[in-house]
């Protein structure tokens, strides 16, 4: 017999949503003005709250997280064709926006324990083209800021880190978007934090705040100037809006995940072929996913244990596999034979992330940790 109500399905997240009646008034605001987008007075507002959410001293908004990141990459002025280190552990838009701007990923090996670039094995992927470093601070674990921000110092390098995973997620209470040249957050639908689609930029150098906010509008700096090649980046003010509402949800949804966390810790962790990776001691949580490793003991696949929980209508997700350098774009990249991948095809067929959102019930956690523990 099957463990859960078939008729309904538990998917990976559920997006944080305002209530109708809390957007009525920016609604309203909105129709009045008749400024629905081009920075407007919702959008301001918005990216000067973040600020101090995200405890960094700029801001800039995007559409979404992968045109946030295709212009930091554009504002750093990288030399065209020149080579920016990565990781394959990450989702598609990582890389690609390093090709979309001309340049070159270079895929580097992960750390196994937080799964993020692994900065010992960096060095030796330098060569005279290298011109950035570009950590994913994957399910909100954080890169290893500190060496990564002294082999880019010895080699002149810039540092750009995708922090779609890691709202408000702070390393020696310091906020994450502080690290390197400029940081991407990514304000998805399946965020903890979203504008249903959208993103930011944040960054320390004040030079940067222009540059970026002609990029983001197709490289127009006044009405009769166009310098740069710029896009269309800009978020709208319905977006914006939903922002502001959730910005007063989601440290609440931020609490029941931690609430989520603590069971899953507690109950996974009396399976002993199951590895639940863990957050650096001076870093705090995200909550935006909860990996697990299967190890190669557990009874069942990594597969086999996806499909179980399909049938049970429960959706895991197999976050990241493929990896970046199994892409039929990327598997033919150089840096695939030159660099050692071993941690990362390893760890690719043992990961599995689980429901994890603030309205998961005692019984539907109950189901999920019995399919886990039945094997
Ligand atoms: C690691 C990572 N980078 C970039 C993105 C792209 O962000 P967006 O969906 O906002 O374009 C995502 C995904 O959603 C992501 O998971």
């Amino acid at each position: 017999m099957s463990l859960s109500n078939k008729n309904k399905k538990i998917y990976i997240t559920q997006p944080l949503l305002p209530s109708i009646t809390s957007l009525n008034s920016h609604f309203d605001d909105i129709w009045t003005s008749k400024i629905v987008t081009n920075m407007g007075k919702k959008h301001n507002e918005l990216e000067s709250k973040l600020k101090n959410v995200l405890k960094v001293q700029n801001v800039s908004l995007f559409n979404n997280g992968t045109i946030a990141l295709l212009v930091a990459i554009k504002a750093l002025d990288l030399p065209v064709g020149s080579e920016i280190i990565t990781t394959p552990f990450t989702f598609a838009a990582t890389p690609h926006c390093i090709s979309w701007n001309g340049l070159k990923p270079v895929f580097c090996d992960i750390e196994p324990n937080t799964m993020t670039i692994d900065a010992d094995k960096i060095e030796k992927l330098i060569t005279p083209n290298t011109s950035a470093i570009l950590g994913v601070h994957v399910y909100g674990f954080p890169c290893d800021v500190e060496k990564i921000d002294k082999i880019a110092k010895k080699y002149n390098l810039k540092v750009i880190y995708d922090a779609a995973h890691a709202f408000s997620a702070e390393i020696n209470n310091n906020g994450i978007g502080n690290y390197g040249d400029i940081t991407m957050f990514s304000f998805h639908a399946t965020k903890l934090f979203n504008t249903i689609e959208g993103g930011c930029l944040t960054y320390n150098d004040e030079r940067l705040i222009r540059k970026i906010y002609d990029l983001r509008n197709f490289g127009i700096q006044s009405e009769e100037l166009v310098e740069d090649i710029g896009i269309n980046g800009k978020l709208n003010e319905i977006q914006a809006a939903i922002g502001l509402e959730n910005l007063k949800l989601y440290k609440a949804e931020q609490e029941k995940r931690a609430k989520i966390k603590a069971f899953y810790d507690e109950k996974l962790s009396s399976i002993k072929s199951i590895t639940i990776p863990k957050m650096p001691e001076n870093t705090t949580n995200s909550y935006q996913y909860y990996p697990i490793i299967i190890e190669d003991d557990y009874p069942l696949t990594r597969n086999e244990l996806y499909e179980k929980f399909k049938k049970e209508n429960i959706y895991t997700r197999k976050y990241f596999y493929p990896v970046c350098t199994d892409y039929e774009c990327y598997k033919n990249n150089a840096s695939v034979e030159a660099s050692d991948l071993k941690v990362v095809n390893n760890l690719k067929h043992k990961i599995l992330c689980l429901p994890y959102y603030g309205a998961l019930t005692i019984d539907e956690l109950n189901t999920i940790y019995e399919v886990i523990k039945n094997g």
